[in-house]
């Protein structure tokens, strides 16, 4: 895609939405959830499926050539893959890929090949199954790695999304990098993000230069000139010619490069991670908005984008299993 170039009021092209499709999980992880889950968002006010797909094609129209759709767990929705395989046909050209926990990946491993996704993503903090069951209060390390060698045995480009956690997983570093090594798979390390909740806390907090430091007492690392996704992750090549990426989310303000909207499970289209003005997209659809209505909607969220997160302190922050990531 890419023929329309869009930008918001401080001049960053905007060609990136992330699509979350249900706000359910069938884990818990600590840093993300109460035990007993959230208050789940009622049946009627999630959207459907067609709803997304109108809002897409607004989307492509205003020039947000790129969709990651994300949850909650965006495999536990119903009739996903049906829904992938739509979005497909409709927008032939839409750069689509997918964020999941990969519990279930494993079971869709067949249809997702057969879609062609850009890539998948992954989330696995940790590579001790003890520790998986623990931070996730309910993940099956077991299942999440198979779908991972499924997946990768298909030949889909399977990104592991690591959150980096003090305490936690901090001497397992080394070994996420190393599995580059005989894995196809490529390794980014998140910071923890001082999002509501869970269990963040000041203590928690690793900055990706101290992840970087760990590993290179380890393994000399190089910066690699790679752009992918269009993402804020820098990557760098292991002496091997495996790839680790960072993303420094809290320390390195990447909102200079912030190329992105967020469509909520709702329908609220968030205009920041952490916060700024958002749009009721739903609300608009359902009120009978035309396709060239809610293109004007998101025309008008770009250009309300708040500069960086900086300015947005002191808001509250949902969580995200809310947002999608
Ligand atoms: N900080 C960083 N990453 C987080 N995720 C959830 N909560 C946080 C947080 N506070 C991650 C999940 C998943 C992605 C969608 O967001 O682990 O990789
Ligand atoms: Fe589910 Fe992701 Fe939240 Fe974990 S971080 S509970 S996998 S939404």
């Amino acid at each position: 895609m890419g023929e329309i170039e869009v930008t918001d009021g401080f001049g960053r092209t905007i060609n990136y939405l992330r699509v979350s499709v249900t706000d359910r999980c069938n884990l818990r992880c600590r840093y993300c959830m109460p035990p007993g889950g959230i208050e789940l968002i009622p049946h009627e006010e999630i959207l459907r499926y067609e709803e997304i797909v109108r809002i897409l094609g607004s989307a492509i129209s205003v020039g947000l050539g790129r969709v990651r759709f994300t949850g909650g767990e965006p495999l536990l929705r119903k009739g996903f893959i049906p829904f992938l395989r739509k979005v497909r046909e409709h927008f032939p050209r839409l750069t689509v890929s997918l964020t999941t926990n990969g519990i279930l990946l494993s079971r869709f491993v067949e249809d997702l090949v057969s879609l062609e996704l850009d890539s998948i993503n992954v989330s696995l903090d940790t590579l001790i199954p003890e520790r998986y069951k623990y931070i996730t209060r309910l993940g099956d390390f077991k299942s999440v790695w198979s779908g991972i060698l499924r997946a990768l045995d298909k030949d889909l480009t399977v990104k592991i999304n690591v959150v980096a956690i003090k305490g936690f997983n901090d001497d397992e570093f080394v070994d996420f990098v190393e599995l580059t090594r005989n894995l196809n798979v490529i390794v980014r390390f998140i910071e923890f993000m001082p999002l509501g909740g869970g269990l963040w806390c000041e203590g928690s907090f690793i900055s990706i230069d101290e992840i970087k430091k760990s590993i290179e007492r380890k393994y000399s690392i190089t910066p690699a000139n790679l752009k992918m996704g269009g993402g804020p992750a820098s990557y760098f090549r292991l002496p091997w010619g495996g790839l680790v990426g960072f993303i420094g989310a809290v320390s390195h303000h990447f909102c200079d490069k912030c190329n992105r909207l967020r469509l909520t499970a709702d329908g609220r289209l968030k205009t920041c991670l952490f916060g700024g003005p958002e749009f009721d997209i739903k609300k608009a659809l359902r009120e009978g908005a035309s396709e060239e209505d809610i293109a004007s909607l998101i025309r008008r969220a770009i250009l309300s984008k708040p500069r960086g997160w900086f300015v947005l302190k002191g808001e509250d922050r949902e969580i995200m299993s809310r947002i999608g990531g």
